[in-house]
């Protein structure tokens, strides 16, 4: 007999209070923030779900290697007890650890990047963007089509287009440094890739004679979803599966704040040797000396722990089920989200919901205020606010406007999740008189950080 509730494999150890808040509370809170969910103090948000990134819970075990952590500048035991658990899932010849997964982007872009030069990802996640472009080369995003459609039902929606790929090597040989693929597609919905679909871009790659590198922040959930969807995977483990995708590519840049189930951390892996040693390089100017990077030598006691957890089937069953869970949910609310629901959010089209909102009145915003003021929820706008503005100061809608629901690992259980549902089902109820906004004050670039923003009256 297997029983239908999901329940969290793990009890809890310790607790952390939430502050209840009042709408009233709330609507003074968010105005003085400028209704930026970024310029909120977090004791005044109920249920954070701005990024799963290292808001997780962390376990027993990670706090008791906390305690274990040695802080030797040079050649710690905590560093070689990371390396091999990383080398467990990836087996790279050379690991270095950065801060967190930018560091790891800043330090390899840095090395094999110019202008003239293009990297292409399945899509590039903001400041794997940011960081290609700071080199001055161009970065482009080659998405598989059902990708682009956010109801398109496919099961790897995360997948790249192959002969697009095939087409830009052809095109632009010799000036092509390394192919991404980032796992799951966070900017495309949490979309997993394919095995298959990993294998024909090593293939184009080896073909054109150009490496390929994962951007693998969410490479557990991924490997969960090929178990779960492609055929002739279900038998296997997914630490197997992680190998497996681990085998096929050159190198991987990480951010542990993810499935390495930290707050902090990442590293960038290969077996290039003169590349390594030119990123060790570049670590030791801004990180730190290889064998701690940015990092404490208890943090990388927490990552070495974290990968061995993040690989255990009923984490992951529980993980991506509870996701799903809450997605189901706002589809049967009649909520338009970015469907299948992916590994680590769901994704409100705000646009759709909104229809009498236009973009450049930001829906995506207008969403995100009305769930903070309605029930203290914090989601985040992946919209016209985060990419309208065009660096010649010109402003177009973006091509989706979203709102983000991502869920922090291990740290809500399912009656906050149930909470969540009714406050949008709330907002739903009141969708057609919510206001539209202005933004009174922004920033030239990155502006959704910091913008401030007036709701337009009727
Ligand atoms: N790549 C992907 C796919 C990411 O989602 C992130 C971070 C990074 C790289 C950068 O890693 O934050 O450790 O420097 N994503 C977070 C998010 C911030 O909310 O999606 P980092």
């Amino acid at each position: 007999m297997t029983f239908k509730t999901i329940i969290e494999p793990f009890r809890i150890h310790s607790v952390e209070p939430m502050k209840m808040t009042t709408p009233q509370h709330r609507g003074k809170a968010i105005r003085e923030a400028g209704y930026n969910l970024f310029s909120l103090h977090s004791d005044d948000v109920l249920i954070d779900l701005l990024t799963d990134s290292g808001t997780g819970a962390m376990s027993r075990d990670q706090w008791a290697g906390v305690q274990r952590g040695d802080e030797s500048y040079a050649g710690s035991p905590s560093y070689y007890r990371f390396l091999e658990s990383v080398q467990e899932l990836f087996p790279f010849k050379h690991v270095i650890p950065t801060h967190q997964g930018r560091a790891a982007e800043k330090i390899l872009f840095t090395a094999i990047a110019k202008p003239g030069k293009t990297i292409p990802n399945n899509t590039h996640f903001d400041t794997t963007r940011a960081n290609v472009e700071a080199t001055g080369a161009e970065a482009v995003d080659l998405p598989c089509k059902e990708g682009r459609d956010p109801s398109a039902l496919d099961p790897f929606k995360g997948n790249m287009d192959v002969a697009a790929l095939d087409a830009l090597l052809s095109d632009r040989a010799g000036q092509v440094p390394v192919v991404f693929v980032t796992i799951t597609n966070n900017s495309g919905g949490g979309q997993p890739v394919s095995l298959a679909n990993l294998k024909e871009v090593r293939e184009v790659c080896t073909r054109h004679g150009v490496a390929l590198f994962l951007d693998a922040c969410r490479f557990a959930e991924n490997a969960w979803f090929i178990r779960e969807r492609e055929p002739g995977q279900h038998g296997r483990t997914v630490r197997d599966i992680v190998r497996e995708i681990g085998s096929l590519a050159d190198g991987m840049t990480m951010s542990a704040k993810k499935d390495g189930l930290a707050n902090i951390g990442g590293w960038l892996a290969m077996n290039d040797d003169d590349l390594a040693g030119r990123c060790r390089n570049l670590l030791i100017l801004t990180e730190g000396f290889p064998t701690y990077g940015g990092l404490a030598g208890r943090d990388l006691e927490a990552i070495a722990q974290g990968l061995r957890e993040v690989v255990q089937h009923d984490y992951l069953r529980y993980r991506i089920r509870s996701t799903a869970y809450l997605g189901d949910a706002l589809t049967r609310l009649g909520i338009p989200i970015v469907r299948p629901t992916g590994g680590h959010a769901v994704y409100i089209d705000a646009r759709a919901l909104l229809p009498h909102i236009p973009p450049l009145r930001y829906p995506g915003q207008a969403l995100a205020v009305a769930l903070y003021e309605a029930g203290g929820v914090r989601g985040c706008e992946i919209g016209t606010v985060m990419f309208g503005l065009h660096p010649d100061g010109t402003e177009h809608p973006a091509a989706l406007d979203l709102v983000r629901l991502a869920i922090p690992r291990r740290t809500y259980t399912q009656s906050h999740i149930d909470y969540v549902i009714e406050v949008c089902a709330e907002v739903k109820r009141r969708s057609g008189q919510l206001p539209g906004y202005r933004i009174v004050e922004q920033a030239p670039t990155l502006r959704h950080f910091t913008a401030r923003f007036e709701p337009l009256t009727a």
